[in-house]
């Protein structure tokens, strides 16, 4: 006899739900949640479904990038991270905005090769780079419709024995992780037929150094100034901060995590695959070898200037994005018509973020301010009710370092 879970893709919803209720004993309400979010895009877009799992979403307001102005939805799980981005994008936006260019954006994929002569491969890729480029685009030719297509070949030896082709192509306004895998497949059976070599995989690569936003903002110093620091202090304070970023690893992983806050929430609004910029992200910051923080902050003159490089390696058409209702409103809301505006707001968002960060690490401390957004999370996860909110946060408000027993024993109070 089968186990139960085998084929378990392919049984009716009713029974999958049926299997996993019997095995740890889900409740009616728990069934009934469920249900409740359940819904025919998800189950079509993964496997063994089993609901849909809502995120909040919030607006990001006052970002100005290349001198227009957008407001960008950005789905967080995480209390103040909107308001920080705000706060961000309210002090860079104060004079010219942010300031974006992408000097490229072609999506990059490996074939790796395995042979005794590396070398010999290697020179036989140099001398039929054209040809290379021909079959990747006969094996994909819709994408030339669309102007783009394969642009660069390259290769590097890994070892003696290993040899990575590099593939850059042009996907337009899409991802392209199926083009360019396409493309490196048909290469790869090229290169087996023409030099009986062994192929061990053909696959984009997630680097995507090639596909880089540089944004640049700037504050004027005046405006950083808080209660018990001037303006030039703080801007100064933020801009040690930031080199502690280029020092140590392990301020560099924190401040990253700072900025992806934003582009990770921005990403999964616009539908993309934040794994992928996840992962581009912290490579490119160990790209020297030492991962360093990926923005810097100088004071120049009467200015804090902010400086980042980011890879946001996104689709602005296809995947998730056609499929999700709420990305092309989200598209919309954000004002953003080609991938490049989404790479561009996307990184926009990452510096204002950081920026906020970093002003409040340097003057009051990240509690203050987290934490008085925290709070609604903090009673919520602690059992009060929507309606139990107000009264509870009113009480927490007046408490120095609440935490889930205070939020306990006032519900106990407020109940009573
Ligand atoms: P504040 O100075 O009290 O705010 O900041 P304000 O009242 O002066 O408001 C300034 C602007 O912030 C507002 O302008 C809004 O844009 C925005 P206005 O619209 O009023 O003209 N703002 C808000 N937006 C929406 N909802 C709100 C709200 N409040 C202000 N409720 C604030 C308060 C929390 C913004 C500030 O303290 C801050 O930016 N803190 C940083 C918080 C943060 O970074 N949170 C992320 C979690 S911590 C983390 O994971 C990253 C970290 O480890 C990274 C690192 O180490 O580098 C810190």
């Amino acid at each position: 006899m089968g186990n139960k879970w085998d084929h378990f893709y392919k049984k009716s919803y009713a029974q999958r739900l049926q299997l996993i209720a019997d095995l740890v004993g889900l409740s009616d309400a728990q069934l009934q949640l469920i249900h409740q979010n359940e819904d025919q895009v998800s189950g079509e877009l993964v496997e063994n479904n089993l609901t849909s799992y809502p995120l909040p979403e919030g607006v990001v307001t006052g970002l100005i990038v290349n001198g227009r102005h957008h407001l960008v939805p950005m789905v967080t799980e995480e209390p103040s991270v909107i308001a920080a981005a705000s706060n961000g994008a309210k002090l860079l936006s104060a004079g010219e905005g942010i300031h974006c260019a992408i000097p490229e954006k072609l999506v990059s994929g490996q074939v790796i090769v395995k042979h005794a002569e590396i070398k010999a491969v290697s020179k036989f890729v140099e001398t039929n780079r054209q040809q290379i480029l021909n079959i990747a685009n006969q094996s994909h030719p819709s994408i030339l419709k669309y102007g783009g297509g394969a642009q660069k070949v390259a290769v590097r030896e890994l070892s003696p024995t290993f040899l990575s082709l590099d593939l850059s192509v042009d996907t337009g306004e899409a991802m392209g992780a199926n083009i360019i895998n396409t493309m490196l497949e048909a290469i790869s059976n090229w290169l087996s037929d023409q030099l009986q070599v062994e192929t061990t995989m053909a696959i984009l690569s997630n680097f995507a150094d090639e596909e880089v936003v540089e944004v640049t903002g700037q504050v004027a110093v005046a405006k950083l100034a808080s209660k018990s620091l001037d303006g030039r202090q703080v801007a100064q304070r933020i801009a040690d901060a930031s080199e502690v970023a280029q020092l140590d690893v392990k301020r560099a992983t924190t401040h990253n995590k700072g900025i992806m806050n934003g582009v990770d929430a921005a990403v999964i609004a616009f539908g993309n695959d934040w794994r992928a910029v996840e992962s581009a992200a912290h490579a490119f910051a160990a790209r020297q070898g030492v991962y360093k923080g990926l923005s810097t902050w100088q004071v120049v003159g009467d200015q804090l200037v902010g400086e980042m490089a980011l890879p946001v390696p996104i689709g602005f058409v296809g995947g998730a994005s056609k499929v999700l209702p709420l990305v092309a409103v989200n598209q919309q809301i954000a004002q953003i018509h080609h991938s490049q505006d989404e790479m561009q707001v996307i990184a926009a968002v990452g510096l204002a973020q950081n920026l906020a960060a970093l002003k409040a690490l340097v003057t009051d401390g990240i509690q203050k301010g987290h934490m008085a957004l925290q709070l609604k999370s903090l009673a919520l996860s602690n059992g009060a009710t929507t309606q139990e909110l107000p009264a509870v946060l009113a009480q927490l408000r007046q408490i120095a370092n609440p935490n889930s027993q205070t939020v306990k024993e006032i519900l106990k109070t407020i109940r009573r």
